[in-house]
């Protein structure tokens, strides 16, 4: 029988080009998507660009235009690379859409009425030259773990602890080089511990999940009881204002997995087609592709949210480790870091396709 399957690869931040890292996922994902096409099954790929947060704002002031012209300039960026490797996405969207207002709106009322949402104050790193709070990515320091140095805000890559900016030491804002100092506004959060026994269930059933990715959950976080999640950005921050909640914004981390529903949204529309068919049917099959740094996001806030709001749990989570170059990170300095754009300057596409297959 021909199954119905939406498939999405991680939506990839607006605030840089597109480059051979990131493509191992599109393409990995778009060669998947092409077997199930041609399997007679019904198939739909889908993503969007990532768009809010701090550093789109920042930049869209560095260069002096709207963060809106800026986030539509670099769609057409990352489609001409996706187009130029050959990745046939079904629908191609932005998490600053109506349709993921709208679905994000439906999520959120679901985690209200569920009595998961409280306010709290949070102090957090800032940049006074920015003069804004800075995003977990945009602070990097030494791993207070494990002493790595040059180690964003939120996790380590050499250790894989997970901890707060604040903890971090010697940090430096990736903005604008500035120490940055700590200040206190209040933030919404979402009580995820409430989940915890569905999440247990979920992670560890064997179904969803390799099982490297289901004990690195339990080993890390479902061990212990699982902490408040920090949902909301008090202003200045480029998102979608909290409609119940006025001056505080959705955290980027809020919106961006909701973008997956929100083009789906987008799809449907333009197709005549019903939301719920993908997204509220035990017909569907939902696959999600993505990279390992953003593990917990996908198989822990990610299935609270659906959950909580009666839409489809994924019903896999592929997870993939990072592209080497030269037996090491692709680096600038060692001239390793290759844009997709420059790939397609000089090679052919399906070369590339045909060493990642
Ligand atoms: O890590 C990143 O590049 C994020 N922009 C991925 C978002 S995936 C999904 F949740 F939207
Ligand atoms: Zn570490």
């Amino acid at each position: 029988m021909s199954r119905r399957i939406l498939v999405t690869a991680a939506l990839p931040y607006a605030n840089g080009h597109i480059h051979l890292g990131h493509l191992v996922e599109y393409i990995q994902t778009d060669i998947w998507v092409r077997f199930q096409k041609l399997r007679g099954n019904t198939c739909r790929y889908f993503c969007a660009d990532d768009t809010h947060g701090t550093a789109i704002m920042i930049r869209a002031r560095q260069e002096n235009r709207s963060e809106e012209e800026l986030i539509a300039e670099m769609k057409e960026a990352h489609l001409a690379d996706f187009t130029g490797f050959q990745i046939e996405f079904d629908n191609y969207g932005s998490t600053n859409s109506p349709e993921n207002l709208e679905a994000c709106k439906i999520i959120w009322k679901a985690l209200r009425a569920a009595g998961l949402v409280s306010e709290k104050d949070v102090t957090q790193l800032f940049d006074p030259e920015a003069g804004t709070f800075l995003a977990d990515r945009f602070v990097k320091g030494t791993c207070p773990k494990c002493g790595a140095v040059d180690q964003y805000g939120d996790n380590c890559e050499k250790c894989g602890a997970t901890y707060s900016p604040g903890e971090l030491i010697d940090p430096v804002s990736t903005l604008t080089g500035a120490k940055p100092e700590e200040r206190t506004a209040s933030h919404l959060f979402v009580n995820i511990e409430k989940l915890h026994d569905f999440l247990e269930e979920w992670t560890q059933s064997g179904e969803h999940l390799q099982k490297e990715v289901a004990n690195y959950l339990k080993g890390h976080f479902l061990g212990e009881p699982l902490r408040d999640w920090d949902i909301s950005r008090p202003a200045p921050y480029f998102g979608f204002e909290i409609p119940d909640a006025p001056g505080h914004y959705w955290y980027v981390w809020f919106d961006a997995p909701i973008g997956y529903i929100g083009s789906t949204w987008q799809w449907c529309k333009e197709n005549n087609e019903g939301l719920s068919k993908y997204w509220q049917s035990s017909d569907t099959e939902i696959h999600h592709f993505i990279g390992k740094d953003i593990t917990y996001f996908h198989t822990l806030f990610w299935p609270a949210m659906l959950k909580v709001a009666g839409f489809n749990l994924p019903t896999k989570v592929h997870i993939h480790g990072f592209l080497n170059v030269d037996g090491g990170k692709m680096s600038k300095s060692r001239g390793t870091f290759i844009m997709a754009r420059t790939y397609l300057n000089h090679l052919d596409p399906a070369c590339l396709r045909y060493y990642f297959a």
